[in-house]
């Protein structure tokens, strides 16, 4: 059994905490949030310790790892902490800031011999493992274009309103389009060069990113992000993938199901795979790797280094957004 402590019991918080509960492997033991009712409330539900102090968690908390879903500049702190005790880390996205930050997070793990996770779940979500599994067994041949969107309003709900301040969350382009960035690199190939467009937070809460990402592999990718929806937006995702053989679809509000297209004898053919996608699954999965890979000490399915390579891009997308330059990695 792996005991966990969680520290920022806010939306991610109790995402993942609704998670736990459905991991045979995993007992979260500990709570922590500054708002300590947060922390009592997911306490009650689950057994556990609350906790208003990470110190004290850290010092009398029962556990082998810490889930961290604090406000992402707070990541490092709290990460090197927990490693620094002997504790393995699991983090939520994006891993850090800086680079600085995300290598001192690599680092202490690596000093630590600790295991270390960051939460790019959408390698977990059906939709995308469908994808990736389409383009590892070669049916779409070569994947040459790229479309990915991820548009939604502002994230208000967050605590103190720190999406809004750009040196807590790095905007939309590091905060949500890295999601895609994560995708497109495990998936297709390794990033060349970064040209981005976006208001670099000089329109606060109305931001529209998109990125043309050059691979290595030479396949182009266009990736949209938006937190300037109007309120009350539903969240909207899509993906195009054309390959040399075939293309694949998908768009979250109006095609559930994945489409492929491919073209046989001269006729179009259309074939529809239908990813169910219950909304906390995907959590759920993305912990259950980590967890397992902790009690049966199995290879991690997300690592430290490969969180660095996303962030890498997208703060190459910053830099381009704000020089009006492409990048080169
Ligand atoms: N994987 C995803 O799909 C996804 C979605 C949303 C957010 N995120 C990421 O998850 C992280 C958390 O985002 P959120 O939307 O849950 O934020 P949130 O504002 O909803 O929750 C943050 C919580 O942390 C608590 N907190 C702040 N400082 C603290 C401290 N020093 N000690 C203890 N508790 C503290 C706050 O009280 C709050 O409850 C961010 O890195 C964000 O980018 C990931």
């Amino acid at each position: 059994m792996v005991k966990i402590a969680l520290i920022g019991c806010g939306t991610m918080g109790r995402t993942h905490a609704g998670g736990y509960l459905k991991i045979k492997e995993a007992a979260v033991t500990a709570f922590c949030d500054i708002q300590e009712e947060r922390a009592v409330k997911l306490a009650e539900h689950h057994g556990a310790k609350a906790f208003k102090s990470f110190e004290e968690m850290l010092e009398q908390g029962d556990f082998d790892m810490l889930d961290v879903c604090l406000p992402t500049y707070l990541h490092k702190e709290y990460a090197i902490a927990a490693m620094n005790k002997g504790k393995h880390v699991f983090c939520e996205k994006p891993i850090a800031l800086t680079m600085e930050d995300g290598e001192a997070m690599l680092e202490a793990a690596r000093a630590n011999e600790v295991k270390f996770s960051v939460g790019h779940v959408l390698r977990f979500f059906p939709a995308y493992k469908q994808a990736g599994e389409q383009i590892e067994n070669g049916r779409l041949g070569v994947p040459r274009l790229i479309r990915t969107t991820r548009n939604q309003a502002f994230p208000q709900w967050s605590w103190e309103n720190w999406y809004q301040d750009y040196a807590k969350s790095g905007g939309p382009i590091l905060d949500l389009v890295i999601h895609d960035v994560d995708w497109i690199i495990r998936n297709i190939g390794a990033v060349e060069r970064v040209y981005a467009k976006s208001f670099n937070g000089t329109v606060a809460g109305q931001e529209h990113c998109i990125l043309l990402l050059r691979l290595k592999n030479g396949a182009i990718a266009h990736v949209e992000g938006s937190w300037a929806y109007p309120s009350g937006s539903a969240f909207h995702v899509t993906y195009e993938i054309v390959g040399t053989k075939a293309q694949i679809e998908f768009d979250n509000l109006t095609t559930s199901p994945v489409i492929k297209q491919t073209c046989e004898n001269g006729l179009h053919k259309l074939e529809a795979f239908s990813p169910v996608e219950g909304l906390s699954e995907p959590y759920c999965a993305e912990l259950n790797e980590f967890v397992r890979s902790i009690e049966y000490n199995l290879p991690l399915a997300v690592t430290g280094q490969e969180a660095v390579e996303a962030l890498k891009v997208v703060l190459s997308g910053i830099q381009s957004s704000k020089s009006g330059q492409p990048v080169s990695l």
